[in-house]
């Protein structure tokens, strides 16, 4: 009689994305599609994207509604969450949204958060998205929810690439002064690294912070301009925005822009010299992180700038 071997079947773990519509969300899914034991399930309030790939659950669900949280929770193994309301709609998200979200995946009894965070964001009670980011960890470890807290620096490349944008005119544009150093990440490899936690097979990764930078340590904005221009084999002028400009405007904008306010407070931060990735527990968990000028190189491919020759 033949015998009929049955193959060890995988367990295929369930993965909310929330913000998966996002810039960086986006991202974070795409990586996710590459793990065959996970399957994804995509969140965002306004159901599947004209475009959105095959390979994905979408479920309508809104941080501010709780229960449309524990719908979309159901059967979920891990949580990713890299959504934020502070760059496009109200900081309101950051607080009472992230709050409604952990309160649900406790309730939900999920294996695993990883939580997109920001490097040093204890040492920024001032900066209000830094703080919001701060007060979900807390809440994170409050509730006993296994956590990964993948805390990023400041992204080389923004959704709009100002920086692309200026060097293609030739210029760079500066903040407050071209010597202080704070740590980037180019949003591909934060985005590969976010998937890395979720479908990271052991428990080893459970409630560990992961700082996300480069392997040569945070840059000044002068040596990122030389290194852009090294690549790319352009001539490029520094325009530097002195931080007394800061300083002096930050509290009139207050009045007439939250998000700007933010910004302005979180740049004054930068100057304390303090926005630095640590990269010992991304370099144990995910390998070695790239070197500024790989991630420049890459940087510079995607938007069109490098050498003919290269
Ligand atoms: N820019 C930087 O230099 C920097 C540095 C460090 C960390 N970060 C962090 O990186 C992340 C940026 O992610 P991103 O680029 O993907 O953001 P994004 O492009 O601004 O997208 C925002 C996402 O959040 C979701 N969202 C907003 N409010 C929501 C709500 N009430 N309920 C459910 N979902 C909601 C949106 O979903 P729908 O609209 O589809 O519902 C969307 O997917 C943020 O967490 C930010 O703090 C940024």
């Amino acid at each position: 009689m033949d015998q009929i071997q049955s193959s060890p079947r995988k367990h295929v773990r369930c993965v909310l994305v929330v913000g998966a519509t996002g810039f960086l969300g986006q991202k974070i899914v795409g990586n996710l599609l590459r793990h065959s034991d996970l399957s994804v399930r995509a969140m965002s309030r306004k159901g599947p994207p004209v475009d959105a790939a095959p390979g994905i659950e979408w479920v309508r669900g809104d941080m501010m509604e709780p229960a449309s949280l524990d719908r979309a929770l159901q059967g979920v193994d891990i949580v990713i969450s890299s959504a934020n309301g502070y760059m496009k709609e109200s900081i309101e998200i950051d607080f009472q949204g992230n709050r409604n979200l952990i309160e649900a995946a406790a309730k939900a009894r999920v294996g695993r958060f990883v939580f997109l965070s920001i490097v040093a964001c204890e040492k920024a009670p001032e900066v209000p998205h830094f703080h919001a980011k701060i007060m979900a960890e807390e809440m994170i470890k409050a509730a006993g929810v296994p956590f990964v807290f993948v805390r990023a620096p400041a992204f080389l490349d923004q959704s709009s690439d100002y920086i692309a944008n200026a060097v293609k005119g030739g210029r760079f544009f500066a903040v407050g002064d071209k010597t202080t150093r704070w740590s980037y990440v180019l949003t591909d490899d934060l985005a590969a690294n976010i998937a890395q936690a979720a479908a990271w097979p052991g428990e080893d990764i459970a409630n560990q912070t992961i700082d996300i930078g480069w392997r040569d340590g945070p840059k000044s904005q002068q040596e990122i301009a030389a290194t852009i221009a090294q690549v790319t084999g352009r001539r490029l002028s520094i325009w530097t925005v002195p931080w007394g400009v800061f300083s002096v405007l930050v509290r009139p904008v207050r009045l007439m822009s939250e998000l700007g306010y933010d910004l302005m407070r979180m740049f004054l931060f930068f100057r304390r010299g303090v926005f630095v990735a640590d990269v010992a527990t991304q370099e144990r968990f995910f390998g070695p992180a790239p070197t500024s000028r790989d991630a420049i190189m890459r940087w510079a491919k995607a938007n069109g700038l490098k050498r003919a020759s290269d």
